[in-house]
């Protein structure tokens, strides 16, 4: 039985191939990557799979039975992307394809969940069994501010009171590599998120306690924290979209309690203030 992995040169791929070769033998797994070169010390077969090159799609997917399809990082060129992934996977005759898609995807306002959602609708069109992993937000996300956040006294965002049930990438690749080595998965949309949601201004409360300084957490209007972050440097698109996925989780859009993610994974997902730690031992 051959896993192929797409995106296994990234962040969350490269825990997911580590994490599986404890389940699976490294032989039966295959990096499906744009570089092999970055994929010489994942310890398991490359093959080259360019989302934006269909041709090296169709020969990547030769004999392969499962898929984990990790969701590009080319926001805007998803979907059509995905769906030259799920027509090859159609192709070589793929017998099931798990796919990471974002929280509550259908119906979610954050901007990336139409990309999400068109991609789940087309494993649906394709006839091919098929898990959807709904990925939460990323604590690491929050990593990156909290140093500029202790230097500018204050954390920044708009995100309002909205809850975050957000976990860290090594969880939701467990709970991956859990649904890739167990049965009964296939035709289930998994809500995966945090056991512990906290507000930003919980976040600038553990950025305090952890850097013993007074961080609060200012909450700004949308289009005045995009201002903010385009000063900061970021592109304009970006910025907005930042500010606007902020706006998103004020309406509750990342908040889910389900537990769904602990439970795949047989243990508590991890904290958010693991990353405040991380963030301030490396700052
Ligand atoms: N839940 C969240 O908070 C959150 C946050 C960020 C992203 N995401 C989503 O989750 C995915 C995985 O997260 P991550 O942290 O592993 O992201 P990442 O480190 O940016 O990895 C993205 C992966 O997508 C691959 N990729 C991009 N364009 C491709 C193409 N045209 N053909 C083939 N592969 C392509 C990249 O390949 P290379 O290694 O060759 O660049 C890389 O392996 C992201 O791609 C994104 O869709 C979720």
């Amino acid at each position: 039985m051959k896993i192929g992995i797409t995106g296994a040169t990234g962040q969350l791929g490269r825990i997911v191939v580590n994490k599986l070769k404890e389940k699976v033998s490294a032989d039966s797994i295959i990096a499906l990557v744009r570089s092999s070169s970055k994929a010489a010390d994942l310890g398991v077969s490359t093959r080259e799979a360019d989302y934006e090159k269909p041709e090296t799609l169709e020969s990547a997917l030769k004999d392969i039975d499962t898929l984990l399809l990790i969701s590009s990082s080319e926001v805007g060129k998803r979907a059509t992307q995905h769906q030259n992934v799920i027509d090859a996977a159609r192709k070589n005759g793929v017998k099931w394809i798990v796919y990471t898609s974002l929280l509550h995807a259908d119906t979610s306002t954050i901007s990336l969940a139409g990309e999400h959602l068109q991609t789940e609708a087309a494993l649906k069109q394709s006839g091919i069994p098929f898990t959807i992993l709904r990925n939460g937000w990323y604590t690491e996300n929050y990593g990156g501010a909290i140093p500029g956040a202790i230097a500018g006294d204050a954390l920044l965002g708009s995100a309002g009171d909205g809850k975050i049930s957000a976990a860290s990438r090594k969880d939701y690749a467990e709970a991956a590599v859990a649904v890739l080595t167990t049965n009964g998965h296939q035709g289930k949309v998994y809500e995966l998120a945090g056991d512990e949601a906290f507000t930003l201004t919980d976040l600038g409360a553990e950025i305090s306690k952890q850097s013993r300084k007074n961080i609060p957490y200012k909450n700004l209007p949308e289009d005045e924290y995009a201002t903010i972050l385009t000063n900061f440097g970021l592109p304009a698109g970006l910025a907005a979209a930042i500010a606007g996925w902020d706006a998103g989780i004020s309406k509750g859009d990342l908040f889910d309690d389900s537990k769904q993610l602990s439970s795949l994974i047989s243990r508590p997902t991890t904290p958010i203030a693991e990353v405040v730690a991380e963030a301030i031992k490396q700052s």
